[in-house]
C-alpha cells in the first residue's frame, strides 16, 4: 500500500476527476496522470492488440456545439463556429487514412459517434463523414452504430443521413424540459418538438432510440424532474437513462462542499423516484444501470453497447481516447487547430498515454463499477474476465473490515460511498501512478 497522506491523496482524486475527458473508458490509470506519448506508441500498441485478434470499436468525437450548455461536464467541447465542421470533416478523413495500414483486414464491431453534437453536421456532412468511416474501417456485418443526438437537429433529411450511413441507434440528449431550465441552460427545445423528432425518428426507420434525462440540475424540482420522466416515458422510446447531474467540471464546479452534496442527494432521491415511476409506466431496469428499458432483453439496448463492455476502441477526432485492450490507452490532442495542424502534417494526433495491462484493466473495472455504488461479480467478469474475490480477494476483505465495502451473494457493495474512492485508491493505485497526479506527469507513457 502506497505510503501517502489524506491530504495528498484528496488532492490526487480531485485532479483526477477534474481531468477526466468524457471519452474516457479508463478509470484507472485517470486520465489526469498519463504520460506523453506519439503516433508510434500508439500504433505499435494497435498492431500487438490486433495481431492477438482483439475485437475493436470506433469512437468518434465531434467537439462542436451550437451553444455551451452550463450544466455540461463534456470535454472537450466547444462553440461552434463557420469553418469548424470542414476543417472537422478534412481532418477525420486524414486520421482515418493514416489509421487504415493498421486495421487492414480487421472490420469494427462498433461505431459510436459522440461529442459534442454530432448531428449539428448537415445531411450531406453527416453522409460524407459516414462515407469515409466506412470506406476505411468496413464495419463488420451486424456492428452496433450509435449516434448521440440532440433533438433540435433530428430534421427528416439529418435522420435520413444518418440511416444511410448505417445508424441503428440514437442517444437522444433531452436532458430536462423545465421552462425554466430551458432559460438558463439554453436548450430550446420545447416537449412538442422533442415528441416530433422522436416521431421522426421512428417513422424514419432508427431502430433503437434511447433518451437521456439528468436528475439534480441545480433548481430543478423533483416534481419538474418526473413530470420530464412522465413525458417522455408517453413517446414510448426504447429506452430511457435516468443520469445522475455531477457538477464537475460543468459551470457550477465552484459550487461549496455542501452545496455539491445536497445536489448529489436530490439527485439520488429523484432518480429513484424516477425509476419507480418507470417502472410503473412499463420501462424494467437491469441491475444497478440507470438504463430503463422497455425490452431490456434487445440486443441494441445500452446494456449491450460494446462501447461501454471493455471492447478496445480506436478513438477519431479532437480529444478522442483510444484503448488497445492489453497494451495502451492514449488519446488526441484536445485542441481542433492543433489536432488539425498534426494531421495537415501527416501526423497521427497522439499526445497523452498509459500502458494497459490485466492488473490495470482489472483495477479500471473494479473502480469504475465502485462509483456506480455496487460491484456485481457478472459485471465485473464482462470487463475483466474474472470475478472481483478471484482479482483481489485479499484487498476487497481488507476494504470490508474498513467498512468500506460489504460482500453480498453476488458481489460487492458499496457501504461507504464518501470514504469509498479514497479507501480503494489507497489500496489500489501505484505510487508512479498518485505522484503523475499530484504533477510529475512523466515525459513518456505511464
Ligand atoms: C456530453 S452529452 C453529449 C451528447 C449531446 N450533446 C447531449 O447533450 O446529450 C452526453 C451525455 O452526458 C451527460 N451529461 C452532460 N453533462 C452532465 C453532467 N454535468 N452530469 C452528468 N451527466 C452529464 C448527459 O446526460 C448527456 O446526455
Ligand atoms: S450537454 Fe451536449 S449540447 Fe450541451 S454543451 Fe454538453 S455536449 Fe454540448
Amino acid at each position: 500500500m502506497p505510503a501517502i497522506s489524506d491530504a495528498l491523496l484528496v488532492r490526487a482524486l480531485e485532479a483526477a476527476e477534474r481531468g477526466d475527458p468524457t471519452t474516457a473508458h479508463c478509470s484507472y490509470p485517470p486520465f489526469a496522470a498519463w504520460g506523453r506519448a506519439g503516433a508510434a506508441f500508439a500504433t505499435g500498441s494497435w498492431r500487438a492488440a490486433l495481431s492477438a485478434g482483439e475485437p475493436f470499436g470506433i469512437y468518434v468525437h465531434f467537439p462542436y456545439c451550437q451553444a455551451l450548455c452550463p450544466f455540461c461536464r463534456a470535454i472537450p467541447k466547444f462553440r461552434h463556429r463557420p469553418g469548424d465542421t470542414e476543417a472537422f470533416l478534412a481532418g477525420l478523413e486524414r486520421e482515418c487514412r493514416l489509421w487504415a495500414p493498421v486495421f487492414r483486414g480487421r472490420r469494427p464491431v462498433s461505431l459510436f459517434l459522440g461529442g459534442g453534437t454530432p448531428n449539428l453536421l448537415k445531411p450531406l456532412e453527416l453522409g460524407r463523414m459516414m462515407r469515409t468511416l466506412r470506406e476505411v474501417f468496413r464495419p463488420a456485418p451486424g456492428a452496433q452504430i450509435v449516434a448521440e443526438a440532440l433533438p433540435e437537429y433530428l430534421d427528416a433529411p439529418r435522420i435520413g443521413a444518418l440511416i444511410e450511413g448505417g445508424v441503428t441507434g440514437l442517444s437522444i440528449g433531452l436532458q430536462s424540459l423545465d421552462p425554466m431550465m430551458k432559460v438558463w441552460a439554453g436548450r430550446r427545445v420545447t416537449a412538442a418538438a422533442a415528441a416530433a423528432a422522436l416521431r421522426r425518428c421512428g417513422k424514419e426507420g432508427v431502430r433503437h432510440i434511447l433518451v437521456d434525462l439528468l436528475a439534480g440540475l441545480p433548481g430543478q424540482s423533483e416534481k419538474s424532474f418526473l413530470s420530464d420522466v412522465r413525458t417522455a416515458a408517453g413517446w414510448r422510446p426504447d429506452e430511457i437513462v435516468l443520469g445522475n447531474f455531477s457538477a464537475v467540471n460543468s459551470g457550477f464546479s465552484g459550487l461549496s462542499a455542501g452545496a455539491a452534496r445536497a445536489l448529489r442527494g436530490g439527485s439520488e432521491r429523484m432518480t429513484r423516484a424516477g425509476a419507480e415511476l418507470l417502472g410503473r409506466l412499463g420501462y424494467r431496469a437491469i441491475g444497478n444501470d440507470p438504463v430503463f428499458s422497455l425490452d431490456p432483453g434487445s440486443p441494441d439496448s445500452k446494456y449491450r453497447y460494446r462501447f461501454y463492455a471493455g471492447l478496445s476502441m480506436l478513438g477519431l477526432g479532437p480529444g478522442a481516447l483510444s484503448y488497445a485492450k492489453g497494451r495502451a490507452w492514449h488519446a488526441n490532442s484536445a485542441d481542433p487547430a492543433r489536432w488539425s495542424k498534426l494531421l495537415s502534417g501527416g501526423v497521427l494526433p497522439v499526445e497523452r498515454g498509459c500502458r494497459a495491462g490485466r492488473r490495470r484493466e482489472m483495477i479500471s473495472a473494479l473502480v469504475s463499477l465502485a462509483d456506480s455504488g455496487y460491484i456485481p461479480d457478472a459485471g465485473f467478469r464482462k470487463l475483466a474476465g474474472t470475478v472481483p474475490s478471484a482479482a483481489f480477494g485479499g484487498k476487497l476483505r481488507c476494504l470490508e473490515k474498513r467498512g468500506v465495502l460489504l460482500r453480498r451473494p453476488r458481489g460487492w457493495e458499496v457501504a461507504d460511498q464518501e470514504r469509498s474512492p479514497y479507501e480503494i485508491a489507497r489500496e489500489f493505485f501505484e505510487p508512479a501512478v498518485l505522484a503523475s497526479l499530484l504533477g510529475d506527469i512523466p515525459g513518456r507513457p505511464l
